[in-house]
């Protein structure tokens, strides 16, 4: 098992690039199965949950190949619609495929998704969604058994809550749907519109693309094209709060601002000094971070959920008390209780967390609890006095591309040990 040893109080300065976002890259790899030809995929970072959608594409017969950050996809070899149980666990994510084996092979066979880190996660959205469409859905024994008989067809769906994956799970099934899908209540995280470029780009008929009402005209065929994944916003707000945690400055490069426009005002209220241009932004931080006063989770545009475990990490060292208040996963603050053993004061109940900045941390032992919660261990260690080691850091390697490294490069003090 690997871990990392962090040797804290080292300020972080320099400049990082940031990678390809994840959440982009995913469902962008799961819809290359719809595209008849070879699709290029640039800017793919390189993190387990990529490779498990590799996996899982090679396993249902697309020919894939990797050459630095761009994946190239040929989904001409398509022969199953099945997805082992354990490509399923390796990656929760993974039911995203299911509405595009279904929609290019007229079935799809797979287990659910399973329990998850960040408490039960069902997808009563996905397949009540699905069944609009047309897809006919058994549930056994924790198996999806999915048919379609002929085409789908398009219809208006409402969602009850502005579900990611349900969203890409809709949009990969209408596509090449017979007629217009409607999405009302979509999601309209900039992921959402990154697919919807790369499918747009294949040859799909999406209008509405980032806004609450998405509409999709099916089309007989796509076609493999060529995209450049968005840059990661969470990878983004992770280096900053790292830098911010150390009084350190960076410049990163590679980003999105407008991506994370509700996540800078919680910075600044810590005292950074955020300068934000096309492409780049620059973080100053302050001696000392001041308390940030409510973090309110939300669906895109606002605060996100999977920004909260860094930013709590951050203002754990800050002068006051900071409120966290989260509103998308019912179970997202495990990795608080880690952060107590680094000296962190931190009260949680329900949605809430109350975090009392204390003036510092101390080194300990600790464990990832999931991926964000992960990160927020680590930029934790960089400001704790002596040695922290984070174990369990496969959860860590499922988002961050060369997360050590990079820090290192910065001036930070960690060594993978496996
Ligand atoms: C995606 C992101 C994840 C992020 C989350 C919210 C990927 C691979 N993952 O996850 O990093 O934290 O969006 O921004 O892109 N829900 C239901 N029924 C459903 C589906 C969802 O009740 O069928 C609930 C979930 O339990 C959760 C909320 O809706 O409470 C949000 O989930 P969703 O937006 O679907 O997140 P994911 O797509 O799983």
């Amino acid at each position: 098992m690997s871990r990392l040893i962090i040797e804290g109080n080292h300020r972080l300065n320099g400049t990082v690039s940031i990678n390809g976002a994840k959440n982009s890259a995913l469902p962008v790899l799961a819809a290359t199965l719809l595209a008849r030809g070879t699709s290029e995929i640039h800017n793919c970072p390189l993190l387990s949950d990529v490779a498990a959608s590799v996996r899982i594409l090679r396993y249902l017969g697309c020919t894939v190949s990797r050459s630095g950050s761009c994946v190239t996809v040929d989904s001409l070899g398509l022969c199953r619609s099945d997805i082992p149980d354990t490509l399923m666990r390796e990656m929760r994510s993974s039911i995203v495929f299911l509405g595009a084996i279904a929609a290019r092979t007229g079935e799809a066979h797979m287990s659910f998704p399973g329990g998850c880190e960040l408490g039960t996660r069902p997808i009563d959205l996905h397949l009540s969604a699905l069944r609009q469409l047309g897809m006919e859905i058994i549930e056994e024994r924790g198996r999806l058994e999915c048919k379609v008989n002929g085409r789908l067809k398009g219809t208006t769906i409402a969602l009850s809550f502005p579900s990611v994956g349900a969203t890409e799970n809709i949009l990969l099934a209408s596509v090449t749907a017979e007629g217009t899908t409607s999405i009302l209540n979509a999601a309209r995280e900039p992921e959402i519109i990154d697919l919807c470029k790369y499918l747009s780009r294949c040859g799909a008929r999406i209008s509405g693309a980032g806004e609450s009402a998405v509409t999709v005209e099916g089309v007989d065929t796509l076609y493999g094209c060529s995209h450049a994944v968005m840059p990661d916003r969470i990878e983004t707000v992770t280096y900053m709060a790292a830098a911010a945690i150390t009084g350190g400055s960076l410049v990163l490069k590679s980003v999105n601002p407008e991506h994370i426009a509700t996540v800078l005002p919680a910075f600044e209220e810590a005292g950074c000094n955020i300068i934000s241009s096309d492409g780049e932004i620059s973080i100053v931080s302050p001696k000392r971070l001041h308390r940030i006063r409510s973090v309110r989770t939300m669906p895109y545009p606002g605060f996100p959920t999977d920004a909260q475990a860094p930013t709590m990490a951050m203002v754990t060292v800050a002068d006051g008390t900071s409120v966290f208040i989260e509103n998308i996963f019912e179970s997202r603050y495990k990795h608080a209780g880690e952060l107590m053993r680094l000296g962190a004061r931190i009260k949680t109940e329900g949605r809430v967390a109350v975090v009392e900045g204390v003036p510092r941390l101390s080194g300990a032992q600790v464990d990832c609890t999931d991926l964000r919660g992960g990160a927020a261990l680590v930029i934790a260690g960089l400001a704790a006095d002596g040695i922290t080691e984070v174990t369990q850091i496969h959860h860590i390697d499922r988002g961050y591309e060369k997360l050590e490294q990079n820090l290192c490069g910065l001036g930070a003090a960690i060594k993978r040990v496996e």
